[in-house]
């Protein structure tokens, strides 16, 4: 059985990644491609915790109040998920032959732990090695979007903003994700001009996957 492709979708809150997700899992389960969406924080048991956390739904009274997690705490609960989640989920499906789709990997570890640490390189590497274990993508798109425009995204959906969608945390993010590429050179990683409609996002990834998949567009 020939293994699935492992494709990996991120980029900062608002860049569209959810949708994006959707969309490619549509179109190549329309060219008849066992196809599974699936995305980070999990579904599973340790990504519902941090949900709870992201959406406030858990805070952690301490003697200095109420307060989320540290930088720290989240990072090696992400690490954590990130392995439940390949072991119980991912590496499952690609070994039966099934294209898995993530929106969301180790990248946004590496991102918005080390930018909401206020640190820098000792952390980013930190973050790394923490998640050393985690398999490689075959393919990375990094929706690359001006902050403002995530901004005006999510100020159109439903709900409070979670603990990392700060305006000026995310304007740091976009910068970080940037230039990723300097801290995984071993990657296959594709920058997508996300500032346009979703189709337009929609036909750049398709010819990257499709690139990938060693088929012409
Ligand atoms: P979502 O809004 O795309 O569902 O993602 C949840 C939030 O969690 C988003 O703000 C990015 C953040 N996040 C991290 O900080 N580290 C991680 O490793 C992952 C996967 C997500």
């Amino acid at each position: 059985m020939i293994e699935g492709h492992f494709i990996v979708i991120e980029g900062i809150d608002g860049s569209g990644t959810t949708t994006q997700t959707r969309v490619l899992a549509e179109r190549l389960s329309d060219k008849g491609l066992p196809v599974r969406t699936t995305r980070e924080p999990s579904d599973g048991p340790i990504g519902v915790l941090i949900r709870q956390i992201l959406t406030g739904r858990v805070v952690v009274p301490g003697l200095h109040g109420v307060h989320a997690p540290s930088w720290a705490t989240m990072a090696t609960l992400f690490a954590s998920d990130r392995l439940d989640h390949l072991e119980a989920e991912i590496i499952p499906n690609l070994t039966d032959g099934v294209t898995v789709i993530c929106d969301r990997y180790d990248y946004s570890s590496v991102a918005y732990q080390t930018v909401s640490s206020g640190g820098g390189d000792d952390v980013s590497t930190w973050v790394r090695e923490l998640n050393r274990r985690a398999r490689r993508p075959d393919l990375t798109l990094v929706l690359d979007v001006d902050p403002k425009v995530a901004t005006s995204r999510r100020n159109t959906r439903s709900g409070s903003p979670e603990l990392y969608e700060v305006d000026e945390m995310q304007v740091e993010l976009a910068k970080f994700y940037a230039k990723i590429d300097e801290l995984f050179p071993n990657d296959t990683i594709r920058h997508i001009d996300a500032n346009c409609g979703v189709e337009e996002v929609t036909a750049a990834i398709w010819s990257e996957v499709m690139a990938l998949r060693g088929e012409s567009v």
